[in-house]
């Protein structure tokens, strides 16, 4: 019997002793999915977010050819060395103090990823989707050169205001596969606006990819802020017109695995943007704080104060926040459909005090 005792208790030891050992397992094989090298993979992000407690990606994007992350706070080319820049954007000053901004844009047919190991064969501009930001002050003049290296017929249709013959939209308008268009007008009004293909069937060239985001600064500028380009966007990969992935600039979840690093008390900008095809309504819902919304940025004074906004395909609004807490906080969208399929990601709000930090105070463009 005394035998039969210490067998049991030895028999317990043994599992509690496995179950413990297999379970501090576990957290290095979850880490062994991240991608060795470490390139905007999450692994980082990883560590202090518990991402098992909501659906998100499973495994990791194998390319890096379209950065979320740096395409928060891209526009004109910023991110490109002046070399490389000059290959796709200049600006010229005027003796009126206004600039031409000239822009080299193409369309291509491209494979892009937008889910860890699904690709969509997308039309896209200057080879990404969202295409790059165009961002002028109101009455600039902005020139591009749009040839169309893709396999249909193309576009590109500004919201704003220009010439009948600058819009893009009719069939005589569209520029065929090979051929080149260049559009020139006027950036106006100041406010948040679009571009996007306006070829036929409609549906089939914005689902696809093309569009962009389009920014017109009123003269004299918007408050310094840390700024972030916001396009809300979904991919129909199986073509049955209905959106298997949604997100925040392309790429499911991206934002879960790599938050958006702000720092408490700056001022945050956030220029929405919804292009989602398909589904009449899209939003964007913040968590644990409430910000200004000035709807299509035309406007000095914000129309709501809240903590979500509605937008059609189209619709635009530019979102002005502090966040006055550290630690994370999510954003996606208050369509649950659309969150579980990507459209949500996480602000990681840091202590401004921290070393290294400050350099991203003011992300807006050094140009007045
Ligand atoms: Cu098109
Ligand atoms: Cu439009």
């Amino acid at each position: 019997m005394q035998r039969n005792h210490a067998l049991v208790i030895a028999v317990i030891i043994f599992i509690v002793a496995a179950s413990i050992y297999l379970s501090l397992q576990q957290q290095p094989a979850d880490k062994a999915n991240d991608q060795p090298d470490g390139q905007h993979n999450g692994a980082k992000a990883r560590e202090g977010m518990p991402m098992a407690a909501h659906a998100g990606v499973v495994g990791n994007y194998s390319t890096s050819d379209f950065d979320p992350s740096v395409y928060l706070t891209t526009w004109n080319f910023n991110d490109l060395p002046p070399k490389e820049r000059e290959k796709y954007y200049k600006e010229t000053p005027l003796p009126d103090g206004t600039l031409i901004r000239e822009y080299w844009f193409s369309a291509q047919d491209k494979k892009i990823e937008v889910a860890p190991g699904v690709f969509y064969d997308a039309w896209v501009y200057n080879g990404q989707a969202p295409g790059p930001t165009v961002r002028a002050t109101d009455g600039d003049t902005i020139r591009i050169y749009f040839k169309n290296d893709g396999s249909k017929p193309h576009t590109i249709h500004f919201h704003g205001l220009h010439p009948a013959g600058m819009d893009g939209s009719f069939p005589d308008q569209f520029v065929n596969p090979g051929e080149n268009f260049t559009y020139e007008f006027k950036a106006e009004p100041a406010g948040l606006h679009l571009y996007h293909c306006h070829s036929t069937p409609l549906k089939d060239h914005i689902a696809h990819g093309l569009y962009g985001a389009y920014i017109v600064d009123p003269k004299g500028s918007r408050a310094p802020a840390h700024e972030l380009v916001m396009v809300l966007n979904s991919f129909d990969t199986n073509f049955d017109e209905e959106n298997e992935i949604y997100a925040a600039n392309t790429k499911a979840f991206y934002y879960m695995n790599n938050p958006i690093k702000v720092k408490k008390g700056e001022l945050v900008r956030i220029y929405a943007v919804n292009i989602v095809e398909f589904d009449q309504i899209n939003s964007l819902h913040i968590h644990g704080n409430f910000f200004n919304e000035y709807r299509t940025g035309t406007m000095p004074e914000p129309n709501a104060y809240t903590d979500i906004i509605e937008l059609g395909q189209g619709e635009r609004s530019v979102l002005e926040l502090r966040f006055n807490e550290t630690g994370l906080f999510m954003f996606h969208a208050h369509q649950t459909e659309f969150t579980e399929k990507g459209w949500m990601g996480a602000f990681d709000v840091q202590d401004a005090e921290l070393p290294g930090q400050i350099e991203n105070l003011s992300s807006q463009e050094v140009e007045e």
